[in-house]
């Protein structure tokens, strides 16, 4: 028996000296002191062994058994400290490199500039909504009184989905959606995506944003158009800026104009930036059409109601006095960053 012991000890010992990593030393664990391991299989043979000789070798099968702890623990401390030693090293940081460089980004000037109309319009008690960029025929053009036969509907300028359904021109149909709700009075800007079938220029893109704004009351007139949109132009390009609206035709609108401002670079006498006419194009407006509103379940007689739309683009590139507008889309980072 004593021999037997010896031997147990002795492999355990070897193989926990050949042990190069904590799984390895486990198993030794395992096959030895575990339940089913060699030395628990000795103290399970016990009964075989003389009554008188039992204490003597229960004593040497548990001093078996310690000293096969106290090496393999020996063994797993060391390997610990090791490994420690092993990532120490590795993982050494070196406090005195120079620090990488965080680069820090800001907001988009497309952005920046829609922020600042939106905080204009909502200081005038506006509420700032959204609708769908793929939107129905019958809100992009039918419910706004352009009828069936209109050019804006060839397939030239639009983006069709299907016959009913298209990439939206313009943000006028959200106007629709707004007056659909039946919720009077309506004060609302609606910024967002639009699309066209443009090839790409330094004026042009297949896709751009803009920001549409209604009001639906009683007693509105051309007056207040007026002056809410002189009073945006004053916030957004300073107030030395002078306002000019000039008669046009939109379908949705009657009276409609456009708006031009008076050129913020040169004060209106005419320079490279505003080629020579000393005044800007900034929007298109006018009066909600009698048709549009009864189309959408308001009664004319009762409530009226002024629209404009803004391109974002337009008034940023002014702003920033930026001269080609595939700039704004190109996330180049050396242009991006002098805004
Ligand atoms: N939707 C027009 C366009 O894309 C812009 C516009 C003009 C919007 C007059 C309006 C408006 O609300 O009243 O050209």
């Amino acid at each position: 028996m004593k021999e037997k012991l010896e031997s147990i000890r002795e492999q355990a010992i070897k193989k926990i000296d050949e042990a190069t990593e904590m799984g390895a030393l486990n198993d030794v664990k395992v096959s030895v002191l575990g339940k089913k391991g060699e030395l628990t299989a000795v103290l399970k043979g016990m009964k075989d062994v003389a009554i008188e000789d039992r204490p003597k070798v229960g004593a040497l099968v548990n001093e078996t058994r310690e000293a096969i702890e106290k090496y393999l623990n020996d063994a797993k401390d060391k390997l610990e400290e090791e490994e420690m030693e092993h990532r120490l090293q590795n993982e050494t940081i070196d406090v005195t490199l120079p620090a990488k460089k965080v680069r820090e980004g800001h907001r988009h000037p497309n952005t920046k500039v829609l922020d600042e109309v939106e905080k204009i319009f909502v200081g005038m008690g506006y509420e700032v909504v959204e609708g769908p960029e793929v939107e129905y025929d019958y809100y992009n053009f039918e419910a706004l009184n352009i009828p069936p036969n209109h050019p804006a509907k060839d397939e030239q300028d639009t983006f069709y989905i299907n016959k009913d359904i298209l990439l939206r021109t313009q943000t006028s149909p959200v106007q629709v959606h707004e007056m659909e709700k039946g919720k009077l009075p309506i004060r609302m800007i609606a910024p967002g995506r639009v699309f066209r079938s443009d090839e790409v220029d330094a004026t042009h893109s297949p896709s751009f944003h803009q920001i549409e704004g209604m009001v639906i009351d009683k007693d509105i007139t051309f007056a207040d158009l007026k002056g809410t949109l002189e009073e945006f132009a004053k916030q957004l390009f300073g107030d030395d800026v002078k306002v000019k609206f000039r008669p046009h035709h939109f379908p949705f609108t009657e009276p409609s104009a456009e708006v031009d401002v008076s050129c913020f670079k040169c004060g209106g006498k005419g320079c490279r930036f505003c080629k020579g006419e000393g005044w800007i194009e900034i929007l298109g407006c006018g009066m909600v059409h009698p048709k549009v509103l009864k189309m959408s379940g308001i009664d004319p007689d009762e409530y009226q109601g002024f629209a404009f739309g803004v391109g974002l683009e337009r008034i940023t590139l002014l702003k920033y006095e930026i001269d080609d507008m595939r700039l704004l889309y190109e996330n180049d980072s050396r242009f991006l960053d002098q805004f």
